[in-house]
């Protein structure tokens, strides 16, 4: 590890108002947990932090709308979170919490240390003030039209049609979605972290010292210099976060990305009295894991207030990944157009592993990326069952069946178990340069080539026939098998961790260290293995569509919540309206019409006659439910042949906002031929 003696990884602190999903996962849990896991059994000194980030105005607007306490939501959602990380076997060495108390010491005395050093710039501004509430406006409170785009329901601090991030001021009527009211601007006082300062040295730090970082996140940085970086506010007028430490200030708390940051130097202070050594030690790495959304303020903003704070150490490497998108469509929370941690743990007990595999195998480490349930199946299927599960099946189960679980000795090697039995020392080193250079999804498909090795020597050498005609020579190449399958147990466990512990069950083998992959006498002679059960379970069709069907009611959902009724057309006379003749009849017969879908074939006792009717409304009734139904007809509609069967009338429904329809019928039964008008 070069010049460092330690690592400290961080990984982004999820707001506690909602759960976890899929997106999270990928780009930033998932990684960290593999590169750490990875560290671990390489012997390194290594911690990895996480915890909540409990403030932030979302949350109070949720609590708010819940009739609750912020506190409330984030106990709420805390405890979830941190228990869907745990059941997925996120190796997490602390998770805290930004609403602790160590929390709002912490980022109380960094504050204070910034303040009475000089390194914050004090500023009176105007903004805007809700005066039927009292209180200044966060971003967030105030919606009006966006300036850019026309659209009128655009954030204070950004347009969610365009995309265009904006100040509070830009928008044109803007009002506060407190009172309802116009919001009138106010001078207030805030303390400023003049970002511009920054500037060359940030130049100098990243863009010229940090070329080895993922040209996503160089780039990005790059783009933010060089657009000019001006004086950041670092406190707001809010009652939720943690209260500003100065004499004689109320009302007014620190900026959520100010405090959150500080979270992970907080958590580090829970975990152990030694923090100061993971943070300002030089011989310390730290590692931020981040998703994009993020990279300015571990890049930019938090290194600003590290090297204004002085006593810091700077990060590393932020191998920040690009975003999951679910379906061919972006996550989104207030969408429910996720797969929830949380729900998943429940639907799949067993398959944390799987999950991670596919997001890792699918992360999206340059480019933002799809998962789709399809793709979790085949992976699952032809990848852990087909290969992996597959090989040391087939090798455990023929150990049983020869030599009673008892490891043979190998005979003389032939090239191919030699060149077979090399290879996983090539495997390590391609894992580890993948690993080394944050390139987990290729570091897992070199792992995976230690199982494609094997189970393609073990097809390629057919011990099931061979023993028939040279039974020592099968004594060889199960050994070898079973050496390839006690290396897997090293070369996987950062990505498959509880699928690696079974199989170390499999094999009667104790844990081993990074440094034995690649030897290939982990299996001693006349060792004995277990009877091993199956890795891992295919996953049926029916599993999929059950997933599948629950994303397209969530899609059905959502469109019913945004469609808006049609406008009212044009005006008519009474005369227009009274031409329609409606009734209300009965149905009497119906069937399906053959060949059909949608069409329904009634008859209907109008009482005027008995007629027949083919109404479009299959999909929503079936024939026998109908039977004995009063509905209401257009008797004097033109007749129409559809599907060769005349239809004498039309059955009046009232068409549903997802296209469903609905038969119209009187609310009381009257006499069949009443009018309706
Ligand atoms: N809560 C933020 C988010 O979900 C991440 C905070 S990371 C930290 O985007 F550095 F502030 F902790
Ligand atoms: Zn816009």
């Amino acid at each position: 590890m070069s010049k460092f003696k330690r690592t400290l990884i961080t990984t982004a602190l999820p707001y506690a108002n909602g759960p976890i999903h899929i997106g999270h996962l990928a780009g930033v849990y998932v990684p960290a947990d593999i590169y750490a896991r990875y560290l671990r059994l390489k012997k390194e000194d290594v911690i990895m932090i996480g915890g909540s980030d409990e403030h932030g105005v979302p949350i109070t607007i949720k609590a708010k709308n819940e009739g609750v306490t912020p506190q409330d939501i984030v106990d709420r959602y805390h405890e979830i979170i941190k228990e869907s990380f745990q059941k997925l076997g996120i190796s997490f060495d602390v998770y805290s919490r930004t609403s602790s108390e160590i929390h709002h010491e912490t980022a109380s005395e960094f504050f204070r240390k910034l303040y009475e050093t000089g390194k914050l710039i004090e500023k009176t501004s105007e903004q805007y003030f809700d005066e039927e509430n009292k209180q200044f406006l966060a971003d967030r409170y105030i919606i009006g039209t966006c300036p850019k785009c026309g659209f009128e329901k655009a954030y204070g601090d950004q347009c969610e049609s365009c995309g265009t991030s904006l100040s509070p001021t830009e928008l044109i009527n803007p009002t506060s979605t407190l009172s309802g009211n116009q919001p009138v601007l106010k001078e207030t006082k805030h303390w400023y972290l003049p970002l511009d300062q920054y500037e060359p040295w940030l130049r100098e730090w990243i863009l010229e010292g940090h070329k080895e970082w993922k040209p996503n996140v160089y780039g990005q940085v790059k783009s933010w210099i060089d657009g000019g970086l001006q004086p950041r506010a670092v406190t707001r007028d809010l009652e939720w976060g943690v209260p500003v430490p100065v004499e004689g200030i109320e009302g007014k708390v620190l900026y959520v990305w100010f405090d959150a940051p500080i979270g992970y130097i907080s958590a580090t202070k829970e975990l152990t009295p030694e923090w100061e050594t993971y943070w300002k030690d030089p011989e310390t790495r730290m590692l931020h894991f981040i998703g994009k959304d993020n990279i300015v303020f571990h890049c930019i903003i938090f290194p600003a207030m590290l090297k204004a704070e002085g006593t810091y150490n700077l990060p590393e490497n932020v191998p920040a990944n690009e975003f999951l998108n679910l379906e061919n469509d972006k996550i989104s929370t207030s969408r429910n157009w996720a797969v929830w941690l949380h729900e998943y743990l429940e639907e799949f007990p067993g398959k944390e592993d799987v999950l991670k595999y596919v997001l890792t195998a699918n992360a999206p480490e340059t480019k933002d990326n799809d998962f789709t349930w399809k793709d979790f199946q085949a992976r699952n299927n032809n990848e852990l069952v087909a290969v992996l599960g597959n090989f040391v099946n087939r090798a455990l189960v023929l150990t049983q069946k020869y030599y009673e679980g008892v490891i043979p000795a190998a005979g003389e090697l032939s090239d191919f178990d030699k060149e077979t039995l090399a290879s996983i020392s090539t495997i390590k080193a391609d894992v580890e340069k993948s690993l080394d250079n944050f390139r987990i999804r290729e570091a897992l498909k070199n792992a995976m080539d230690l199982a494609r090795l094997g189970n393609k020597y073990l097809a390629d050498e057919e011990p099931w026939k061979v023993i028939k005609t040279d039974p020592e020579r099968v004594k060889t190449i199960l050994n070898v098998c079973l050496q390839v399958t006690a290396n897997l147990t090293i070369c996987l466990e950062p990505f498959l961790p509880f699928s690696m512990d079974k199989l170390r069950g499999f094999l009667n083998l104790e844990k081993m260290d990074w440094e034995k992959l690649g030897d290939t006498a982990l299996l001693p002679v006349g060792h004995k293995v277990n009877k091993p059960e199956l890795l891992f379970e295919k996953i049926e069709d029916s599993v999929i569509e059950t997933q599948l069907q629950k994303l397209e009611d969530t899609k059905k959902a959502n469109e019913m919540a945004t469609a808006k009724a049609a406008p009212a057309k044009e005006n008519i006379e009474f005369d227009d309206f009274a031409k329609m003749d409606v009734r209300a009849g009965t149905v009497i017969e119906c069937e399906k019409v053959a060949k059909t879908k949608k069409l329904l074939k009634l008859t209907i006792d109008t009482g005027i006659d008995k007629r027949t009717v083919v109404s479009g409304i299959a999909e929503y009734y079936q024939p026998e439910e109908l039977i004995g139904k009063q509905v209401s007809i257009l008797v004097n509609l033109a007749p129409k042949s559809l599907k060769g069967i005349e239809s004498q009338g039309m059955i009046l429904c009232a068409e549903n906002a997802d296209g469903t329809l609905s038969i119209v019928s009187p609310d009381k039964k009257v006499k069949n031929g009443s009018e309706i008008r």
